[in-house]
């Protein structure tokens, strides 16, 4: 099977017969084959996405041969993943903290680290009073459709210079029925913001530039770099939003920042200098240092 030239797949002579189970087993191999991280996870996403299905549905039916429109979807999506489109820029869609996303090539695809930069924010944040909550560089939304979501007291508001990614931003938390909850404010950081916030949650750019051309080619290729580049040593954002960080917090406001995982120290004094208290870094599950917290004097 694994012989089987692409362009092959889909001739007269490999129609009807190719059921689900030896879909996903060629593509595996195809995959592996382009060095593909997890080919098979990555197939079977791609099939239930060609099918308009739920994964669980592949492991349910194993032995249904795919039509022949079927096919030739399914073929466009694997070849344009074996190209070195990102797997969520061809299904269009990611899952981040059990919601879904639509995802595009003007905003940063949501990383799990992210997920637990939510994490943080989650256990802290009081459910008995309302709270304003603050997301600097939304991006997709991620950040704010969560907050939103599992913190039904916040009033929260998403901030992006990017007017494409704010678009994107509003779209998800209709799809994520918060729309009502949130303020979509086009501003470079704090430019267009007002008032005071309980919590302040960015993950900003924080590559080094020179670091920038290192970066995976789907990276390098497919994804935003004013979401990415962080200027000349990674920390030229997070100094620009700290510098008015202090204008923003309530007393006791807490900020919880996102940040490369040799940057921890540094931005730890960075917080320290404005003079936020309780400053602490935290690593990730990698065991990484990646999250940096701080808290308003009272
Ligand atoms: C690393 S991405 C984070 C996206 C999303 N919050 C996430 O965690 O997946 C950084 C975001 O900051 C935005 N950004 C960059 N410079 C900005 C600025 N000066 N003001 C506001 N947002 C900015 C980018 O457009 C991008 O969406």
């Amino acid at each position: 099977m694994r012989a089987l030239s692409l362009r092959g797949w889909g001739g007269t002579t490999l129609t009807t017969e190719w059921t689900i189970r030896e879909v996903l087993n060629w593509t595996r191999g195809y995959f592996e084959d382009a060095g593909i991280v997890q080919p098979r996870l990555e197939a079977e996403i791609l099939l239930a996405h060609a099918l308009d299905v739920d994964r669980l549905h592949l492991y349910m039916a194993p032995d249904k041969p795919l039509t022949s429109d079927e096919r030739s979807l399914y073929r466009s999506v694997v070849k344009e993943r074996q190209s070195g489109t990102p797997l969520q820029h061809v299904t269009g869609e990611v899952s981040f903290y059990g919601l879904r996303f639509r995802v595009d090539r003007e905003v940063l695809i949501p990383r799990s680290e992210t997920e637990e930069l939510l994490d943080q924010v989650i256990k802290r944040a009081p459910r008995d009073r309302e709270i304003r909550c603050l997301d600097l560089g939304t991006g997709t939304g991620v950040i704010a459709v969560c907050m939103a979501r599992y913190l039904p007291q916040a009033q929260v508001t998403a901030v992006d210079i990017s007017p494409t990614a704010l678009e994107m931003a509003r779209e998800n938390s209709k799809l994520n029925e918060v729309a009502d909850r949130i303020e979509f404010i086009e501003s470079d950081w704090f430019t267009n913001v007002e008032g005071k916030f309980d919590f302040i949650v960015s993950n900003p750019p924080y590559i080094r530039r020179d670091e920038l051309a290192d970066l995976p080619k789907e990276v390098r290729e497919h994804e935003p770099s004013v979401a990415l580049d962080g200027g000349t040593d990674g920390l030229e954002k997070i100094r620009l939003i700290a510098a008015q960080l202090r204008m923003y917090l309530q007393p006791d406001g807490v900020v919880l920042m996102e940040i490369g995982h040799e940057q921890g120290e540094r931005v730890k004094k960075i917080l320290e200098s404005i003079e936020l208290v309780h400053v602490s870094v935290e690593r990730d599950m990698a065991e990484k240092d990646r999250f940096v917290i701080g808290r308003c004097p009272s």
